[in-house]
C-alpha cells in the first residue's frame, strides 16, 4: 500500500481495548469514561481485520490499548497472528505494554512468537511510580520487565520526558537500561485529548535533554532505525542505544510507514489528526468477503495525511485532536 506521498505502509498498530489498569497522566484524565464491552471488536473480527491488512503489505503488527494485556483472551489473538510468522507475510508481531501483566503472560508471548516488546517506564521512583500513573505499583512492572528479559524478549523501555517530573532522573534511566541491555526511547508529550493539569505545564523539549545527557554520556548519532518514529544514538559507555522520539520539536512524518486501527474498528491514518475511516462495517457487512473491507482499507490509505500538526502554544494549548492517546494505542 503506496500512500498520495509515496510512503510505503507496512506497519499497522492495533488497539485492542480503550481500559487501562493505570492513568498516566499525559495520557488520560482521572476519571475517564470507557467503552462499553459491547462496542469493541470480537478477537476474531481483529484477527480478520490484521489478517487483511497483512494481505495488503504489513509485515509489521504492533498492538496496544490502552493496555493491551488487560482484554480478555489476548492471547488467543497473538496466538492467531503468531500463524502469520514465518511465511504467512508477517515479519513482526509486537507490543506496546504498561509492564504491570507481563510477569504473567511474557513466556506465552515468547510463544506465540513474540520477540521485541515495548514497556512503559518513566521513573525509577515507587512513590512517583504512583504519582505519575495514579494507580500503579513499580514492583509489578519491574516482575514484568524482569520476565520479559527471561523469556528471551528483545526489551525497549518508553519514557515521557517531563519537566518537573523525572527530568532529575533521565541520566538514571540511561545508566539502568544500560546494566540491562536494554534500549531506551525518550519521547516528548504529545497534546492528544483533555487532560488536567495541562500537560503542556511539564512539557520539555529532547534537544534540551539530549545536550543534558550529553554531559555524562558519549552519544553518537547512528542510523538504527525500526521503521517507527524514534532517531537512535549509540551510548558508547553502556554499549546501549537511545532514541528520541520528537513529534513536538522535529516532525519526522516524512518516512512515516504506519496506520492505527483502534478497537472499535476505526482506521486512523495519522496519529495527530482527526480524519478516519470505518472497518468494522465492512467487516461485518460481508463475514465471508473481504471484498469491502479491502476496498475500505485502499480508499482509507488513497488519503493518509502527510502529518501531523502537534503546536507548541502555550497560550492555547488545546489538544491538537480530541481523543486520547489511549484511543489510538500511540
Ligand atoms: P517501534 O519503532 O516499532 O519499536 O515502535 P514505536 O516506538 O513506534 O512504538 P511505541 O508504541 O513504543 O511508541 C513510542 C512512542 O512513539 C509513543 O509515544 C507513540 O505514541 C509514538 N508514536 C508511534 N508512532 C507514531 C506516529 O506515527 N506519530 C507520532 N507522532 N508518534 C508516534
Ligand atoms: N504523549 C507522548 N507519549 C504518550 N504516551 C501516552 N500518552 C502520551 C502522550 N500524550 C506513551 C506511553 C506509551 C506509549 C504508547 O505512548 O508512555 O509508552
Ligand atoms: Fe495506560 Fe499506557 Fe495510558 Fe499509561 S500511557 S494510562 S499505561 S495506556
Amino acid at each position: 500500500m503506496i500512500d498520495p506521498f509515496g510512503r510505503a505502509v507496512t506497519y499497522l498498530r492495533v488497539s485492542v481495548t480503550d481500559r487501562c489498569d493505570l492513568r498516566c497522566q499525559y495520557c488520560m484524565a482521572e476519571s475517564m469514561t470507557f467503552l462499553p464491552k459491547r462496542a469493541l471488536l470480537t478477537l476474531e473480527e481483529t484477527e480478520r481485520l490484521c489478517r487483511a491488512f497483512v494481505s495488503r503489505g504489513v509485515r509489521t503488527l504492533r498492538i496496544t490499548g490502552g493496555e493491551p494485556l488487560v482484554r480478555k483472551n489476548v492471547m488467543r489473538l497473538f496466538r492467531g497472528l503468531g500463524g502469520l510468522l514465518e511465511g504467512g507475510g508477517l515479519d513482526d508481531l509486537t507490543l506496546t505494554s504498561n509492564g504491570t501483566q507481563l510477569a504473567r503472560y511474557a513466556g506465552a508471548l515468547a510463544d506465540c512468537g513474540v520477540r521485541r516488546i515495548n514497556i512503559s517506564l518513566d521513573t525509577l521512583d515507587a512513590d512517583r511510580f504512583r504519582r505519575i500513573t495514579r494507580l500503579g505499583d513499580l514492583d509489578a512492572v519491574m516482575a514484568g520487565i524482569a520476565a520479559a528479559r527471561a523469556a528471551g524478549l528483545r526489551v525497549k523501555i518508553n519514557t515521557v520526558a517531563m519537566k518537573g517530573i523525572n527530568e532529575d532522573e533521565l541520566d538514571r534511566l540511561v545508566a539502568w537500561c544500560g546494566d540491562r541491555g536494554l534500549d531506551l526511547c525518550l519521547i516528548e508529550t504529545m497534546p492528544l485529548g483533555e487532560i488536567e493539569p495541562d500537560r503542556m505545564d511539564h512539557y520539555l523539549p529532547l534537544s534540551v535533554v539530549r545536550a543534558r545527557l550529553a554531559e555524562t554520556w558519549t552519544l553518537r548519532d547512528t542510523d538504527h532505525r525500526t521503521g517507527g518514529p524514534a532517531r537512535y544514538v549509540d551510548v558508547a559507555e553502556t554499549g546501549r542505544r537511545v532514541g528520541f522520539i520528537t513529534p513536538m520539536t522535529h516532525n519526522f512524518c516524512e518516512s512515516c510507514n504506519r496506520v492505527r486501527v483502534t478497537c472499535t474498528g476505526t482506521l486512523y491514518m495519522c496519529l495527530g489528526q482527526e480524519d478516519a475511516a470505518d472497518l468494522r462495517a465492512p467487516l461485518r457487512a460481508a463475514p465471508d468477503d473481504d471484498g469491502p473491507l479491502l476496498a475500505a482499507i485502499d480508499a482509507a490509505i488513497a488519503r493518509k495525511p502527510r502529518g501531523h500538526d502537534f503546536v507548541i502554544d502555550r497560550a492555547g494549548a488545546r489538544p491538537a485532536v480530541a481523543r486520547h492517546m489511549s484511543v489510538t494505542g500511540g
